[in-house]
């Protein structure tokens, strides 16, 4: 079975720790696996509408899904820099390879 790996490095810029590693499926949601793994990223509203759950990805950004209507819409209204991305409608991509990985930061709330 093709499993995609996500790195969530710790909560500090300053470092490149990793926090939690999370294996997934390839069209997967990312929350899925988060909630599995106890990964230390916040959620509030699940539903792209708080910014809670951004993240900042720092690799393997190709093996996620492209951001759908609701996470562009968070985007374009945060003025996001490139690499943001939220976690709670994030999907790994259908297209992911077997031993694919995702190395992600968590940035906390934009707003
Ligand atoms: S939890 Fe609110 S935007 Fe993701």
């Amino acid at each position: 079975m093709t499993k995609v790996r996500i790195e969530v490095l710790v909560d500090d810029p300053s470092r490149d720790d990793v926090d939690t590693v999370m294996e997934c499926a390839p069209g997967s949601d990312v929350v899925d696996a988060c909630d599995a793994a106890c990964a230390p990223i916040d959620f509030s509203c699940r539903a792209a509408c708080c910014s809670t759950c951004r993240i900042q990805v720092l690799a393997g950004a190709e093996w996620l899904a492209p951001p759908g209507d609701l996470e562009d819409e968070l985007i374009a209204a945060s003025g996001e820099a490139p690499g943001v991305r939220y976690t709670c409608v994030a999907r790994v991509a259908e297209n992911a390879p077997d031993g694919a990985t995702i190395r992600v930061r968590p940035l906390g709330a934009a707003f």
